[in-house]
């Protein structure tokens, strides 16, 4: 046994194996690069799944988590802290939301959502007590919490962890005609991934997003985008949602807005969907600690006042425009916004999970989503050159694991 296999076989032996790792044990992180054990250098083209948009330890986020962490860290929400207040106005004012509520995961700020829909439901809407629908899209991803894989249509997700929780109903991703015949004067609101991501960068049809805030709107039901993976620069605007200016009832954010440092999630919305909480009605023993407040405001900062989002949205076209052009005919389709782009497969030639471990043998770093789609997420820190290295490199592992298939 090697020494890369020897730290993998320790892992398992303690660790659940609720995930399928690709095969490399990593030890170290600068900006757009991690070292194994062995000290072979790696490129990071996921991000670990889009959260670490401004590389491995920001020097900018790293000083500013240095000096919190000896000022003031975590006091729970029993008190006022005089941090939180500037984090959640800089995202209110960002999102033109009215207010926030502070959580750490994403799928935390998921299952606040679904709390705040409902209750608008019951509050605002008169729906009948313990009747409210929320309407999803098929192949959504939300995250892993009961309540959120309820209404999964991963069957995997599900298995054998039912009894499963009610009130939620499925509609093709990209349908607007679907959501109009799904909604009942008991839908509380529609939820959204504006691209799916974990789906395989699944990017919906031009006016989709506008239509359904259309319909909502005109039925009274809410509409709530989960940007935990779009949000924040990722598609080359702030929000995803302003490609075609729409403006949803309710936002979720996660995953940069803790720098890739710490869990830092939110849920947005209008003042009146917000007003559903009231003491004791929901909450988070960490959910807006002063650290994570602090690190919250500097992503913002940087991402309002330094030029990420740009190159995002420059830098995703050139990846776009590169994987467009290779000719390997296991290709499928290569589709994205911004630095998030999919190359969709042939698994009748090549799994997505070989391309990746023979990519990570190449020195990128990447990770399937589903069977067929090998995503391509960097940080938002590395340039043209390095991005046309990675692409070059993934050519060659796709010739690799197609031999080898
Ligand atoms: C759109 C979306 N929502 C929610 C989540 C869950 O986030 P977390 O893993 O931080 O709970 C994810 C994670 O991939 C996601 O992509």
């Amino acid at each position: 046994m090697n020494k890369t296999q020897a730290w993998i076989a320790r892992e398992n032996q303690y660790c659940a194996q609720n995930y399928y790792p690709i095969e490399v044990v990593l030890a170290k992180g600068k900006d757009v690069w991690l070292w194994d054990i062995k000290g072979k250098r790696y490129l990071d083209m996921m991000s670990a799944y889009s959260a670490v948009s401004f590389g491995h330890s920001n020097v900018r986020l790293i000083k500013v988590l240095k000096e919190q962490s000896e000022t003031l860290c975590v006091t729970s929400r029993a008190f006022h802290v005089n941090m939180l207040a500037p984090f959640l106005e800089k995202l209110c004012t960002l999102s033109g939301m009215d207010m926030a509520l502070p959580m750490n995961t994403g799928v935390e700020a998921v299952e606040t959502a679904i709390k705040a829909a409902r209750r608008w439901g019951y509050e605002k809407k008169g729906i009948p007590d313990n009747q409210a629908q929320i309407i999803v899209a098929k192949n959504n991803f939300h995250g892993r919490t009961l309540s959120v894989i309820s209404f999964s249509s991963e069957a995997a997700y599900k298995a054998h962890f039912g009894p499963l929780t009610p009130g939620f109903v499925e509609i093709p991703f990209g349908d607007v005609a679907a959501l109009k015949k799904a909604i009942t004067p008991k839908t509380c609101a529609f939820l959204v991934e504006p691209i799916q991501g974990e789906a395989g960068i699944q990017i919906p049809p031009p006016g989709w997003l506008r239509a359904c805030q259309e319909c909502c709107n005109d039925n009274n039901v809410l509409f709530i985008l989960d940007e935990v993976q779009s949000g924040l620069g990722r598609t080359g605007k702030m929000f995803a949602f302003e490609h075609e200016a729409v403006k949803p009832d309710g936002l979720i954010l996660g995953k940069a807005l803790g720098g890739g440092i710490l869990p830092v999630s939110v849920f947005l919305a209008r003042k009146e969907v917000m007003e559903g909480f009231t003491p004791g009605s929901h909450g988070s023993t960490f959910g807006g600690n002063p650290l994570a407040a602090r690190i919250g405001l500097e992503v913002l900062t940087m991402l309002e006042t330094e030029d990420y989002i740009a190159r995002s949205r420059i830098l995703g076209e050139e990846l776009l425009q590169a994987l467009q052009a290779l000719k390997q005919d296991c290709i499928v389709e290569v589709r994205g916004k911004g630095l998030w782009v999919g190359v969709e497969i042939d698994t009748q030639k090549v799994s997505a999970r070989k391309v990746c471990q023979a990519l990570m043998h190449q020195g990128v770093l990447s990770k399937e989503a589903h069977e067929s789609v090998i995503r391509f997420s960097p940080p938002f820190t590395i340039d043209s050159q390095t991005l046309q290295w990675a692409v070059a490199q993934f050519s060659k592992a796709l010739d690799i694991a197609c031999k080898h298939s």
